[in-house]
């Protein structure tokens, strides 16, 4: 069983957890400060898991948090708050706390977080990790994920998997919040269970209510016979809440109802049916804006937000694009029923790819690649294989580039020309250097990749000459 550190300044919370965790069968020590639980931990490795509640002085729970993950990144935090501190939680949340539970809590619920955290100590460093030189620590299957805060999701995922915790995730259209969804699906005790996914912007007000939870026959005009809904569909699997923001407010106290109680009524129905399904919700726009306007429960809101995973657009985690276009390739190729090579990727379309910024984000990346295997011709994607609109946009953008030719042809330049074409002559020379490796040469550098690759667009070169007028 784990080893526990408690931390209240209230003598009298310490003595009810500690005796609670004990009748659990847990090794639990107490602290009535941030400072002699630091002390604590400092001295005895053999700690496994902090509780501690967010407002104590003269050292808060947040201060404690982070200085406990100074020496510890490891251990997982569980923070105690009242309702009103609710938010500070969700964001120690986002920064790597384990969890957060308001007070009072419920027995149930601090042993089930308990267990979770047992079993992410238990899981860590396990299956997952394939092997030390492996820069990437997680894998799912079809989730590329090479960029760091694709990775943190990836903990994030490994992390709630196993529980029934409902997850919030946000991102723009396209960002990869169905993949991720599966991905928990998958990854969880439940993935042999049903994968039910509703778009709540798909359908009007009333359909979506029988839609979702059923209905009697009789009960409204057209119901002729009884109906199962996507929850019971679901019962011991997950249901995927798609677009939430679109579920009208009548809908959201019943959904708030069936979480809380776990169960639910068919429309025109008065039994209630009980079920066991976990829900996992996306958004694309802000939900805590819609919560300010009143249209969006806070209630709701503040249940969903325990666990958000908030996924970068694709412009933002340039490190994936590559990888990606090549999972997409080989992807459309296995579809293909035509028997055709895996092409390569050109260097100057992958510069394109890589310089190009995805307002349609993944999906429209994964129409890039289909577009180019479609008029595909030799071996290899060129940059002309690419959609019009990314050619378009990226001659756009050279032609707002300064001319540096004028230099060679002998006429004056002005001073961002010619430093321009320093740097080209210096980013050419550290290029060589590493072999043309361009994360060395941005490390370097000391320029980010992206940065990188965006000043060797600027070079007409490297684009190519094959990158021609539709
Ligand atoms: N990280 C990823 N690895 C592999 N494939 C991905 C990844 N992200 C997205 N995709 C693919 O891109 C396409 C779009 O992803 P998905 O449907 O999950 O996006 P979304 O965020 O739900 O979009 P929307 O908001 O429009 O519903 C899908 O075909 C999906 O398989
Ligand atoms: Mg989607």
């Amino acid at each position: 069983m784990a080893k526990i550190l408690i931390v209240d300044d209230e003598a009298r919370i310490l003595m009810l957890l500690q005796s609670l965790l004990k009748a659990n069968n847990y090794e639990a020590d107490t602290a009535k400060s941030g400072p002699e639980a630091l002390e604590m931990l400092k001295a005895d490795s053999s700690f496994d898991i902090v509780i501690t509640d967010l407002r104590m002085a003269p050292m808060d729970g947040m201060t404690l948090f982070h200085e406990i993950k100074k020496f510890n990144s490891q251990i997982p935090v569980i923070l105690l708050t009242a309702y009103a501190s609710v938010e500070t939680a969700i964001d120690a949340m986002k920064n790597g706390a384990f969890d957060y539970m308001t007070k009072p809590f419920k027995v149930d619920e601090m042993m089930e977080t308990l267990k979770r955290a047992e079993e992410y100590i238990q899981n860590k460093g396990g299956g997952a990790v394939t092997n030390a030189s492996q820069p990437l620590r997680y894998h799912f299957e079809n989730l590329i994920a090479s960029n760091k805060s694709m990775q943190a999701v990836c903990e994030m995922i490994e992390r709630v998997a196993p529980t029934s915790a409902t997850v919030l995730i946000n991102g723009e259209s396209g960002t990869g919040k169905e993949v991720i969804a599966r991905s928990i699906h998958k990854a969880s005790p439940r993935r042999d269970r049903p994968w039910v996914a509703v778009n709540c912007a798909a359908l009007p007000e009333h359909l979506l209510e029988s839609e979702m939870f059923g209905h009697i026959r009789g009960s409204f005009t057209g119901a002729n016979n009884d109906k199962t809904g996507l929850f019971e569909a679901a019962d011991n699997g997950t249901l995927f809440l798609d677009e939430i923001s679109s579920l009208p407010l009548l809908l959201q106290g019943k959904l708030l109802r069936v979480l809380q109680e776990k169960e639910i009524r068919r429309v025109g129905d008065n039994k209630s049916i009980p079920i066991n399904v976990r829900v996992i919700a996306a958004s694309n726009t802000n939900l805590e804006d819609m919560v300010m306007q009143g249209n969006f429960r806070a209630d709701l809101y503040y249940r969903f937000a325990v666990i958000t995973l908030d996924i970068p657009p694709l412009r933002e985690r340039i490190e994936d694009i590559i990888p990606l276009a090549k999972h997409f390739i080989r992807k459309e190729c296995q579809n293909n029923h035509t028997e055709i090579e895996e092409p390569v990727l050109t260097k100057e379309a992958a510069t394109i790819l890589m310089n190009y910024q995805w307002p349609g984000n993944v999906r429209e990346l994964e129409n890039a690649v289909k577009h180019a295997i479609t008029f595909l011709q030799g071996e290899s994607i060129t940059p002309e294989l690419l959609p019009p609109r990314i050619l378009q946009r990226t001659r756009e953008i050279r032609a707002t580039q300064p001319d540096v030719t004028a230099q060679e042809s002998g006429e004056n330049v002005s001073l961002k020309g010619f430093l321009k074409a320093k740097e080209k002559e210096y980013l050419e020379e550290i290029l060589s250097s590493t072999n043309g490796n361009k994360e060395k040469a941005a490390e370097t550098l000391k320029v980010s990749l992206a940065t990188l690759y965006r000043k060797l667009a600027d070079d007409p070169d490297d684009l190519g000459d094959s990158v021609k007028s539709d």
